[in-house]
């Protein structure tokens, strides 16, 4: 198909959504104050009403902002796309592992010796180019909401970036760089890492794609490639494993170097990198694959075994630990679930009878990527690695599998059950803590143009009545009113969602405003330099939905250093919870945290079984509606 054909047809994809919709102030202004009311004192809010009223005045500056960003609607595919992107991953200057990139942890493989991995590696790669065959066809079919407000299509364009895109570090800013289709019918390859080595694999040779086979011959030469010792260079990997500007500083230093240059260039310019790791001594369980396929475990391990810029890295472990890690910026969770699922599905199908009986071509050797170093890049990738390990060193992580239900019991109950999830969520916070703090969950609005996400804000306050009666020693709540405050919390998480979902959260909108004003060379207007909304931004959980229907689970790291990160995979009987926080932090443990959710699932379950049955029984039975029930601590 001509390239010129393929545009056209990528833009048809997108062109049947809406625009993303900007929201009226007045009902952002209205909910922005709802969500923060109990988040901070009683005296910093009144301080904050006044502060927001002021901005909402008519012919006040919300009105001329809000004007200002209807008029960008008016001439932009979607508004607020570049302005969320640099404001949610390329100004971060954080390390990318940990703190951006969600890992998928893929079922643990059983590989009987090198030769296995090497032949899974082959099939994956293999499954990554019929991937991304059909995404350059645009035959991917168009999806579907699901869930809350079903049936509508869905945005696909993230899809288009999961091969193309490279991060570029920057001093201040980073740099999402997406291949056009031109550049990208220019012959293939991937990187393969191996013991801290990087490796060229055309998988093109004569204008035709190498079969299974050929790609194992090839990665067995890199595997012979890479354990001669005498060619071994330093692992210049780890850079790309430390905060974004120290990075971009390094990268400098590098490119002064011609060998270098080229070296980077083929990496950036790769459909995605495959690490072979070496096997580790740990425990391959759910949480040690996890830390794993999230930081690597150190340069010591396989941290420097990676290049945390490139999307898409698959990692296969000789000893069967498998997953693939993702540098966010060019898309969400979900659209990783769909690639994923895919490649799972490839793997563990039967090799085809194409790919068993095809001939093995001669091919040139897989090249290594040379490197030119200094004392002073010495220097750096020494800092680098002592960077890492600090953060390796951090990361507190529990993988939990709450077995006692899933799904099916919260829809039974009628209720949502991603709202429920979001309540118990709260419920476990306020368990540790005593109180709610500022939550972020992500809210896809792929139902329109370039849509990325928004933010449901979950601590609400309905949230905060319900935890309260599930907790508060002093008074001893009815079944009755804890039910009623339960079904109130889960509906105005409901509602909350649906809001997100449409195009009508705040985050997104406020975000806007900020950065017209900017934009206009105003001063900073007030309500963004308050204290209230510093802190409704520092996102101590930071929670997200990511299902899978293959046995999988994703995870991520916290968002600040005294939060949480908690992913949740939602299945019809159990529900498994990644936790993260930091160590260094001593008001957060995720032991600490799962054990308060598992207390609070359990009782929010128990307070909908006893409701039920006083509900079928007859009127004047022993246990009447009004029966107090102490909350179950
Ligand atoms: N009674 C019975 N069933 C109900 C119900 C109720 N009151 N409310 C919802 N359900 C059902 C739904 O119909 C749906 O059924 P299905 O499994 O047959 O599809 C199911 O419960 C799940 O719905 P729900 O739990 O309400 O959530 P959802 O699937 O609509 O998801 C979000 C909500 C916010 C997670 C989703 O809209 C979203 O945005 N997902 C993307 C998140 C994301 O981007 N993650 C990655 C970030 S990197």
């Amino acid at each position: 198909m001509p390239i010129l054909e393929k545009e056209t047809a990528r833009d048809r994809d997108s062109q049947v959504l809406p625009k993303v919709p900007v929201p009226p102030l007045k009902q952002t202004l209205d909910t922005y104050l709802k969500c923060v009311q109990y988040l901070v004192k009683e005296e910093q809010f009144k301080k904050t009403k006044a502060i927001v009223e002021k901005f909402g005045a008519p012919g006040g500056v919300g009105e001329v902002l809000q004007k200002k960003l209807l008029e960008r609607r008016d001439k932009t595919t979607n508004w607020v796309y570049d302005y969320w992107l640099e404001e949610m991953y390329l100004n971060n200057r954080l390390a990318l592992p940990v703190n951006s990139s969600p890992v998928m942890v893929f079922p643990k493989q059983t590989f009987r010796d090198h030769k296995d991995a090497l032949r899974f590696a082959a099939r994956l790669i293999r499954g990554v180019l019929e991937y991304k065959g059909l995404i350059d066809e645009r035959a991917l079919p168009v999806e579907f909401a699901r869930g809350q407000l079903a049936g509508t299509p869905l945005c696909m364009e993230q899809y288009y970036r999961l091969f193309t895109s490279y991060r570029y570090p920057g001093i201040k800013t980073d740099t999402l760089k997406v291949q056009t289709n031109a550049a990208s019918s220019a012959p293939e390859h991937i990187i393969v890492a191996c013991k801290n080595q990087f490796f060229v694999l055309d998988v093109v040779a004569n204008s035709k794609q190498l079969n299974e086979m050929e790609i194992l011959t090839q990665l067995e030469k890199i595997m012979k490639l890479a354990e001669n010792a005498e060619e071994r260079l330093p692992p210049f990997g780890i850079l790309t494993s430390d905060g974004r500007a120290e990075w971009a500083q390094a990268r400098d230093v590098l490119t002064k170097d011609q060998t270098n240059r080229d070296s980077l260039a083929l990496i950036e310019s790769c459909v995605c990198v495959v690490c072979l790791d070496e096997p580790s001594s740990l425990v391959p369980s759910d949480t040690n694959r996890a830390l794993l396929m999230l930081h690597g475990g150190g340069h010591e391990r396989n941290g420097a075994n990676r290049w945390y810029d490139k999307s898409m890295q698959f990692v296969i472990g000789m000893n069967g630990i498998c997953g693939v890690v993702c540098e966010h910026s060019p898309f969400e969770g979900i659209v990783l679930v769909q690639c994923s699922e895919f490649l799972m599905k490839y793997t563990t199908g039967s090799p085809s009878k194409i790919a068993k009986a095809s001939s093995i071509r001669e091919l040139p050797p897989p090249r290594r990527l040379l490197w030119k170093s200094n004392p002073q890049i010495q220097g750096l990738l020494a800092a680098s690695g002592d960077r890492l390990q600090r953060l390796v060193n951090n990361l507190d992580m529990d993988v939990f599998k709450f077995k006692a239900y899933g799904k099916e019991f919260i829809k039974k109950q009628k209720m949502s059950p991603d709202a429920f999830i979001q309540v118990a969520l709260q419920l476990a916070f306020y368990k540790c803590n005593g109180r709610l703090v500022s939550t972020y969950e992500s809210a896809s609005i792929r139902r329109f143009q370039q849509g990325r996400v928004d933010n449901i804000r979950s601590a609400t306050p309905e949230a905060l009545a319900f935890v309260k009666s599930m907790t508060d020693e002093r008074v001893t709540f009815t079944d009755t009113e804890k039910m009623k405050r339960l079904r109130d919390a889960i509906n105005a998480q409901t509602n909350y969602t649906i809001a997100a979902i449409t195009g009508m959260a705040i985050d997104n909108h406020l975000l806007g405003l900020l950065k017209i004003s900017k934009e206009l060379n105003m001063e900073k207007p007030e309500i963004f330099c308050d204290e209230t909304y510093l802190t409704s931004n520092q996102f101590i959980l930071s929670t997200s939905q990511v299902p899978t229907t293959v046995e999988m689970f994703c995870c991520y790291g916290p968002v600040v250093p005294n939060g949480y990160g908690a992913c949740y995979n939602p299945q019809s009987d159990h529900i498994i919870f990644c936790v993260s926080s930091f160590w260094e932090n001593t008001e957060t443990s995720s032991a600490v945290f799962v054990k308060a959710l598992n207390e609070g699932l359990l009782e929010i379950k128990d307070l909908c079984n006893r409701s039920s049955t006083l509900a079928t029984k007859p009127a004047g039975s022993s246990q009447g509606a009004g029966q107090p029930h102490k909350s179950g601590k």
